[in-house]
């Protein structure tokens, strides 16, 4: 049988493969199963087929994909380095069709990686997938940028944020563009505020090594949020291809700067503190094991932008991402204006109506004032629901099956990664050089008192 697409694994021994990936492709091949995929593994591990075959196997049973795993055209496990050019030549040359890399190691190996493919030939229309973090900040970003053009057109580099894939991020679209009642009024002349917040139960759950380094601004803010900000503030594009959406969301990023100019009164730091959530028990965050307290990193961050257009001037921009809070809790919430005019004889406060979007349970709030069932001259507050749905495939899946396509409309464009950091760049400068606090929470709480309470 012959294979659509090599996707070949870096890393395959890894825990992002058997967590996230194989199982996002168990449910692609289940969803999508005219798919024809040869799914090879590599990794620094002396793993044989056989127990590469059953690690696929597994990850798909586990995750509920059970019969996907003879969709596959065949898979094969090789013992490589891949940051050595010799292995990354032989790696390349054993392809069926057009060849997908994904590369599922820590970034300073894709890194080293990416700078050892720079002297092996590369098949034509090859797909290079990357993990977040893109780079440390936008120098280190640039340099990446800079080794990829080497290897292969920037329309075949996917630099992954499986936010993009979550059905809600895109929700947003429709909702905003299919709509005459929306697509008219969003700019700053209707809208006084959005805020996009992703509030976590979870701790560090053990990823001291990357997590201690990074610090939710870089984990979340630079690179998740950001993006959901670009999607929905973007002009209308033609269409949602490629070229037309990217080329709008990057534009946003360009003319995002942090509120006032000034990173220090924009931003918001905080490490959770032992506290208990529902029936956890978390420690300290500077006491879990690999943290270095000393490094002062952050566990929930608040940053306010602005996007310095004609059409949001004026208008925070409030990303606020956190863990070892009480409750998960994504949303996108818009605020709109109040009216210019009550009429005389409504009785009560007309605040702005608010759009209200989940990100997972999908679903979205319009909240509007109506008049009262009791006094029909006294305005209330009333809201209008809809479940949105899963979308049929989970975020990696729909990340997984733009990378087998080669369609890259959900992957961040390089330009979009350097922006990220250059926005964010001066706010870690100003939380290095001690200009804001790093404030303190109880695991379970709800962030340190003080912090503006979040529509
Ligand atoms: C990842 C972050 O990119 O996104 C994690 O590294 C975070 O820290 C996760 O927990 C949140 O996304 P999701 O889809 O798992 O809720």
């Amino acid at each position: 049988m012959s294979a659509e697409t090599t996707l070949l694994i870096l890393g395959a021994s890894g825990d992002l493969t058997s967590r996230l990936l194989l199982p996002a492709l168990g449910q692609l091949l289940t969803l999508e199963p005219h798919r024809r995929i040869r799914l090879r593994g590599a990794g620094i591990d002396d793993w044989d087929d056989a127990h590469w075959r059953e690690t696929v196997r597994r990850s798909f049973e586990s995750a509920g994909f059970a019969a996907a795993f003879d969709a596959i055209a065949e898979t094969t496990y090789q013992r490589a380095d891949i940051t050595d050019p010799g292995d990354l030549a032989r790696l390349l040359s054993d392809r069926d069709g057009r060849l997908a890399l994904y590369f599922a190691v820590p970034p300073a190996v894709t890194k080293a990686a990416c700078e050892a493919l720079v002297g092996v030939e590369i098949p034509e229309g090859t797909v290079l997938a990357l993990e977040k973090p893109f780079g440390v900040d936008e120098v280190t970003a640039r340099a990446l940028n800079a080794t990829l053009e080497r290897l292969v057109p920037e329309a075949q580099v996917f630099r992954i944020d499986h936010f993009l894939g979550r059905s809600t991020t895109l929700n947003l679209l429709g909702v905003r563009f299919a709509n005459r009642i929306f697509a008219p009024v969003w700019s700053a002349q209707h809208i006084e505020s959005v805020v996009i917040r992703y509030d976590e139960t979870l701790g560090l759950e053990g990823r001291a090594g990357y997590y201690d380094r990074a610090g939710a601004l870089a984990d979340m803010i630079q690179s998740h949020l950001l993006q959901v900000m670009a999607i929905l503030a973007m002009e209308p594009p033609a269409t949602l291809h490629e070229r037309d959406f990217r080329d709008a969301t990057s534009a946003v990023l360009r003319a995002t700067h942090v509120w006032g100019g000034d990173p220090a009164t924009a931003s918001r730091r905080a490490r959770y503190t032992a506290g208990t959530i529902g029936e956890r028990q978390l420690p300290s965050y500077a006491d879990e094991p690999g943290v270095d307290a000393a490094r002062q990193t952050e566990t929930l961050a608040e940053l306010v932008c602005e996007v310095r257009n004609e059409r949001w001037r004026g208008v925070p921009f409030t990303l606020r991402s956190g863990k070892a809070l009480p409750e998960k809790k994504g949303e996108v919430v818009v605020t709109f204006r109040r009216v210019n005019h009550v009429p005389e004889g409504l009785v009560g406060q007309a605040p702005g109506s608010v759009l209200r979007f989940s990100l997972g349970p999908d679903h979205m709030d319009l909240e509007l004032n109506v008049n009262g069932g009791d006094d029909p001259f006294e305005l209330e507050r009333a809201t209008i629901g809809a479940d949105l749905g899963e979308g049929a495939l989970k975020a990696y899946g729909e990340v997984l099956s733009g990378i087998l396509d080669a369609d890259a409309t959900l992957a961040v464009r390089g330009d979009a990664a350097e922006e990220s950091w250059r926005i964010v760049d001066p706010v870690l400068a100003a939380w290095r050089a001690g200009e804001v606090p790093l404030e303190e929470y109880p695991a379970g709480s709800l962030g340190p008192e003080g912090w503006p309470v979040l529509p």
